[in-house]
């Protein structure tokens, strides 16, 4: 039997549903159920009625689905796929930062561990940081945000609030340089560029759209320009390219990959649904705790 043809069956035999990130090898996009954003899969992994939720993504990603259904179980495929910034700030670093500022709301980037989003009052991701910001904490009189500063920067210059920020990037978006946009540019005049909010302020200061991998998906779709330089992770181009085969999609960097976004491969999905591994499991007290600021989210993004 081929390879996809296995995990169709064990899949319905385990009754398990397939979510991929954005960012994933095509093959695994391809095999999975549903393919989005983190904000996407998080609601996704919050309503799906499967018993088994087979995570293509990195670790932060596959926690915060367990949080959402503790009584599911949970599957990272590659138990080494993380992500750099998450592990940027841990929650005795946050901890003494909130001693400094007592009276400090805490909203933490989904892209963190959870232990982290447990010393939080809000979570958000990509998709909705500024609406949490200026919609749910309007009232804080003071603000920590953690732990992307880049996305931070995006945030304050839509909301004009100023924030305690914590100094943590993504490591692949943070190395485009603005050298590179206006490269792009001059090779594709006619072409719009969309980036990604963890890019560095010069690099979104020059681009037409910045968004959310979700969002990158509904702006190409509803753009009537047909060519499209796209500034975040070459995995993307995979869906963007799917949904609008009559649009040019170009990668602002081919060097521009998450690593570990690419650990995930079909044979290791397929072992992930006959061994059953790896199961994601989170603390029960740090569940409780953590699931407050990212339930606060979802309901204010629905
Ligand atoms: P999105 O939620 O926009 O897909 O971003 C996730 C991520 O890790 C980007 O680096
Ligand atoms: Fe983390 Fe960056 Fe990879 Fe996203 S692209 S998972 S932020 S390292």
């Amino acid at each position: 039997m081929k390879i996809l043809e296995r995990i169709e069956k064990l899949k319905k035999e385990r009754r398990a549903v397939i979510l991929a990130h954005n960012y994933q090898l095509s093959e695994v996009q391809d095999c999975a159920d549903f393919v989005g954003d983190s904000l996407e899969l998080s609601i996704k992994a919050a309503d799906t009625d499967a018993d088994v939720i087979v995570f293509c993504g990195v670790h932060f990603m596959a926690e915060t689905a367990k949080i959402l259904s503790p009584e599911k179980t949970v599957l990272l495929p590659d138990r080494d796929a993380g992500c750099p910034m998450a592990d940027m700030i841990t929650a005795k670093e946050l901890r003494l930062l909130k001693a400094e500022h007592p009276q400090a709301k805490a909203i933490c980037y989904v892209n963190t561990s959870a232990a982290v989003k447990a010393e939080c009052d809000l979570c958000c991701t990509s998709a909705n940081a500024v609406k949490m910001v200026d919609e749910v904490l309007k009232d804080a009189e003071e603000i920590i945000f953690v732990p992307d500063r880049n996305l931070a920067a995006f945030v304050a210059g839509k909301t004009g609030r100023e924030m305690v920020v914590w100094q943590g990037c993504c490591p692949v978006h943070d190395a485009i340089t603005a050298a590179q946009i206006k490269n792009a540019r001059l090779l594709h005049p006619k072409a719009v560029v969309m980036v990604h909010p963890e890019c560095r302020p010069e690099v979104t200061a020059l681009a037409d759209a910045t968004l959310s991998t979700g969002g990158m998906s509904r702006y190409a779709q509803e753009t009537d320009m047909g060519e499209i330089i796209v500034g975040t992770d070459t995995g993307m181009i995979h869906k963007l390219q799917k949904e609008n085969p009559d649009k040019t999609f170009l990668p602002l960097s081919e060097a521009f990959i998450c690593a570990d976004m690419k650990r995930t491969t079909l044979d290791k999905v397929l072992s992930s649904l006959e061994n059953m591994t790896y199961s994601i499991e989170v603390p029960e007290e740090i569940s409780v705790r953590a699931r407050t600021g990212i339930e606060r989210m979802l309901t204010a993004s629905r």
